[in-house]
């Protein structure tokens, strides 16, 4: 286990087989119809990497960058697209893909811009969900696993930009945050 951290939630073999059986959820829901990943860059780079092998049918893949202004005003629900899709989503069954779905603000936003462009279908895959923390509602349609309230890093999870090589998820030490 790396150093900085106190604890592992989730090890690499938990993380694969919970995908493997989103894949297969997804895929089952799906059928043969094409399926749009939009992932939500940047922790949901590694998961959407494994779970769009995980699934069998047609996948396609983008990519949007978004961030909140600052963390103080993380809690306005005030995003900014830094890099959006590079194709149209209209008519096509969009599922977005997230690593950590926290307060529910940057979904609530990137749902709502999304919806206006006309999908065919909109859902949410999430890896990991803090439990008791949503402050709006969000429909996520595929949830990896809840996870407590805690600074978990690892697999895509940053801590200022560390930690998201790390094939597991970990509760950092409060001592490293804390400094
Ligand atoms: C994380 C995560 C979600 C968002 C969830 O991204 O990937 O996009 O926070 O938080 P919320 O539910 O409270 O809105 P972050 O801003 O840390 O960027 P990153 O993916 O580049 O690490």
């Amino acid at each position: 286990m790396h150093p900085d951290l106190e604890t592992i939630v989730l090890t690499e073999a938990q993380i694969a087989e919970r995908i493997r059986e989103l894949g297969e959820q997804i895929s089952a829901d799906y059928g043969h119809e094409p399926v749009l990943l939009i992932a939500v860059l940047r922790g949901a780079a590694l998961f959407v990497a494994d779970l769009a092998r995980a699934i069998e049918s047609p996948v396609e893949i983008d990519f949007m960058a978004v961030s909140s202004y600052g963390s103080s005003t993380k809690s306005s629900g005030v995003v900014r697209i830094i890099k959006d899709l590079d194709e149209t989503i209209e008519g096509r069954h969009v599922l977005v893909v997230e690593d950590i779905l926290d307060t529910g603000l940057t979904l609530k936003y990137l749902l709502k811009n999304l919806a206006s462009r006309g999908p065919a279908s909109l859902e949410v895959v999430t890896l990991l969900s803090k439990e008791g923390k949503q402050r709006v509602p969000i429909s996520c349609r595929y949830i990896g696993f809840d996870v407590p309230d805690e600074f978990v890093v690892g697999y895509g999870l940053d801590y200022a930009e560390r930690y998201r090589n790390l094939p597991y998820i970990g509760i950092l030490k409060p001592e490293i945050y804390s400094d």
